[in-house]
């Protein structure tokens, strides 16, 4: 497959250093060294990506432009006469995203007694859960507590997670394990049923729990069957295009659209849970992504408008090792669980330039030198690369590892004609994760009465950047806990009347603000129209 005649010089040069290169422990870097390079090279300090907002609770706050458009977008309302006092759906529970979050949030309020509805833009499953491969964290064996969970995954985020949101996520984790292997999710253990763990990039522990390298398909698979046996109804194919309010301020449901027909519908509730995951398909700064194709951002947008604050929204994570070759397969998620069983990064001459499992904006930011100011990358048709040298993996735990680890990333590289067990194969970052979202409290409510969130669209848990697994974790984690207080919460509610005040407000803010441009937003699908000049 490789038969551009740079890359195969390239790979006998790999080839030639393997042996030497299997040796070597690379040190860890510097705090002094992770801070130039971050600054130097992450997408995160690229000034002109951003802007600062100039309406709305983070006003003054900078975020991606492509964001800041769609933050300070027109509403797809503005005009449209909708009546809000018939209602299409009446639910004590509305839950908007059917991913991981979205699925145990609805389990956890179904178990406690309330009537739940989920909706979702495209289907159940269509979510970053589905895709994510590598595994969950969670300190459950001897030797490992959720103090050294916390404390990896604080440092990790450069000390900016809140700290009672990580402090639930590391507590919660075990059993989050217990309550996913109850529900049927099948992890990898050992003939004595003890589970197989790994290391994560900056983790200290093995605590990387995995059904091989598709964990997340794993666990959507189970969530979904328990919601679909539970009967549970999902509405899909139709997106939340406006949260609703009432006269208190409340948020007491959601105005939707069926994606196909066009047509508006009205979801009364007495409590509302965001779950609308993360926003890859905004290709921020052009990167490719390893995100699902609904990740666009609506449930930052939606909650924006209705008042509520948003944590970080200046930090993304851009996943260290996306396929950078093929084409076909530009951006895919090559997951971290590669370098944990052992393989090793290795610029276009064979050096290895970097311990493979510092945290991923250091890694992301490495990788972007080798191949920037270094000179040291492998051309693609799409840029540059470096090795993610794959074969070190049989060499050093013996034949077949591959095919029993990792199968998925066999598979995909397979299908190209690459056999991973015998040849490298090319990476460069891919947007991965945005590590900021709404503010929420511990109790998962966000600064809207009535509102909760979980899962990507939640910023702060993890910091300013994210450890491999904490995704996986936070979405049950998370889930869980947004299901048991909306639904408690529901019990006690009565909503008032339904009003769309905030959107017409919030279309003043941006006259007052002098914000021009007619983007409509939320955007619920990625814009891949080519542009004709
Ligand atoms: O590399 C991975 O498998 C990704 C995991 C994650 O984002 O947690």
């Amino acid at each position: 497959m490789y038969t551009d005649a740079f890359m195969q010089e390239s790979i006998r040069k790999v080839e030639a250093a393997r042996e030497a290169n299997m040796k070597l422990d690379p040190r860890r870097m510097t705090a002094e060294e992770k801070s130039v390079l971050l600054k130097t090279y992450h997408p995160d300090y690229r000034e002109d990506q951003f802007e600062n907002l100039v309406m709305g609770p983070n006003a003054g706050q900078k975020v991606p432009v492509e964001l800041a458009k769609l933050l300070q977008g027109q509403s797809r309302l503005l005009g449209v006469d909708i009546d809000l006092s018939k209602p299409d759906y009446e639910t004590d529970v509305l839950i908007i995203g059917a991913g991981g979050a979205g699925t145990s949030a609805a389990i956890e309020a179904h178990n406690n007694g309330a009537k739940v509805m989920i909706v979702t833009k495209l289907r159940m499953g269509d979510a970053n859960t589905m895709m994510a491969e590598g595994g969950i964290q969670a300190a459950d064996k001897p030797g490992d507590s959720p103090a050294q969970h916390f404390l990896d995954a604080f440092g990790g985020g450069h000390f900016a997670a809140q700290k009672d949101l990580l402090y639930k996520l590391v507590t919660e984790a075990p059993e989050a394990i217990a309550w996913l292997s109850e529900l049927g999710v099948e992890f990898d253990k050992t003939p004595d049923g003890t589970m197989v763990t790994t290391h994560g990039g900056g983790t200290s522990r093995k605590r990387m729990h995995a059904a091989k390298d598709y964990s997340g398909a794993e666990i959507m698979r189970t969530l979904r069957d328990e919601v679909l046996n539970r009967q549970i109804p999902v509405v899909d194919f139709t997106s939340a295009i406006e949260l609703i309010k009432d006269e208190a301020d409340r948020c007491c449901g959601a105005v939707l659209k069926n994606m196909e027909t066009g047509e508006l519908l009205v979801a009364r509730a007495k409590t509302v849970i965001l779950a609308t995951g993360g926003a890859g398909r905004l290709h921020y700064q052009g990167f490719p992504t390893s995100n699902h194709y609904g990740a666009t951002a609506d449930g930052l947008v939606l909650a924006y408008r209705a008042g509520a604050r948003l944590l970080y929204p200046d930090t993304l994570q851009y996943h260290p090792t996306g396929a950078a070759f093929p084409a076909q397969i530009y951006g895919a998620l090559v997951t971290e669980k590669v370098r944990s069983v052992g393989a090793m990064l290795v610029n276009a001459n064979g050096e290895v330039f970097m311990n493979p499992l510092e945290t991923r904006d250091v890694s992301a930011a490495s990788i972007i030198r080798e191949c920037s100011d270094r000179g040291n990358g492998v051309p693609t048709p799409e840029g540059y690369a470096v090795w993610l040298d794959t074969p070190m993996i049989e060499l050093k735990h013996g034949e077949g590892t591959i095919e029993k680890r990792i199968p998925a990333m066999m598979r995909m590289f397979g299908k190209h004609g690459i056999d991973i067990r015998k040849e490298p194969i090319l990476i460069y970052p891919t947007l991965h994760y945005q590590n900021g979202g709404l503010k929420i409290s511990d109790d998962t409510q966000t600064d809207i009465e009535n509102l909760y969130a979980a899962g990507e669209v939640v910023g702060g848990i993890h910091g300013r950047n994210r450890l491999m697994g904490n995704s996986l974790l936070d979405i049950i984690v998370f889930g869980r806990n947004a299901g048991k207080y909306a639904s408690e919460k529901a019990k006690s509610v009565t909503p008032g009347t339904a009003t769309l005040a905030h959107v017409a407000a919030f279309e003043q803010q941006r006259k007052d603000a002098g914000v021009t441009g007619d983007t409509l937003s939320p955007q619920l699908l990625p814009d891949y129209t080519r542009k004709v000049k």
